[in-house]
């Protein structure tokens, strides 16, 4: 299948048909994720969670998203992928976001990138999208502001009209497409509906034009917890028992076994074991 592209997207929104969207951070999981047929990949700065050991996102650099986000490309081909601008990288000011941006398209050939904050980032997005790269507004619960906001948003009629207005602001500065983190499905789906762009969800409900969910949430990797997490496999469970059978076997001496390592000639074994010290 050839790569989706930004009409693709809103040709998608027109025909209500939902858009498929998952996180991955390295090769292996970009191809698996592409092999399994998913519309769009995020390369987010959530690496600082799930790869890197980190308990917020705040200390992932534009170093570490560059790397992951390279080889996230590099598993992916035919995937459109995202790489997610960390923070620090464009609160700073619009150069500093045009460059950070525009480093996600030179250094590892994303085809788009995404940043957080609606009124109070438009300026940013417009700067970003009059570069010539397109940007994806992130707007509800946005981990990088963690520290002032709850976690479910838009609870209130006022609430939600203020999101509203961040979503119109960000369309009105270039977003191709909008996430909403963590809002409650009608609000979530009153904004989709309102906006002619593509607006995806994440803990959002399923009324929104499209679905991204976190790789370790959805394959049971990792030990986060949250309403809106469904685990459709138990990899961890899987690795463990693959990595304890391992271990039992070499303790056992079973592995390798004849198939699983390399042999000489049957003569040059003997006259091997033969030789003396030297
Ligand atoms: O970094 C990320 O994966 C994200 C999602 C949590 C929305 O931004």
């Amino acid at each position: 299948m050839s790569k989706l592209t930004i009409s693709a997207f809103a040709k998608m929104k027109e025909e209500g048909k939902k858009v498929t969207f998952i996180t991955a951070y390295d090769a292996q999981m970009s191809r698996v994720a592409q092999g399994a047929g998913i519309d769009m990949i995020l390369v987010g700065d959530s690496v600082g969670n799930n790869v890197l050991g980190y308990t917020s996102t705040h200390p992932v650099t534009m170093d570490d998203m560059i790397r992951h986000s390279s080889a996230a490309r590099r598993g992916a081909l035919e995937t459109f992928v995202i790489g997610d601008l960390p923070f620090l990288s464009y609160q700073t000011s619009n150069e500093d976001a045009i460059y950070n941006a525009g480093r996600f398209i030179k250094e590892s050939g994303m085809d788009a990138v995404k940043c957080e904050g609606g009124r109070r980032m438009a300026e940013r997005v417009r700067a970003i999208n009059d570069a010539g790269i397109a940007v994806m507004g992130h707007i509800g619960y946005t981990p990088q502001s963690t520290n002032f906001k709850g976690i479910v948003q838009s609870k209130s009629v006022e609430a939600y009209q203020e999101l509203l207005k961040d979503a119109r602001a960000l369309q009105d500065a270039g977003a191709f497409a909008i996430l909403l983190e963590a809002v409650p499905n009608i609000p979530a789906g009153q904004i989709a509906k309102k906006l002619d762009i593509p607006i995806y969800g994440i803990g959002s409900g399923r009324e929104v034009d499209g679905v991204l969910a976190i790789i370790n949430d959805v394959i049971g990797f990792g030990t986060f917890k949250s309403k809106f997490v469904k685990n459709f496999c138990n990899a961890e469970m899987l690795i463990k028992n693959g990595i304890e059978e391992y271990i039992t076997s070499v303790r056992k001496g079973e592995f390798p076994s004849a198939e699983h390592f390399y042999s000489c000639d049957l003569k040059v074994e003997e006259e091997i074991k033969k030789l003396g010290d030297n």
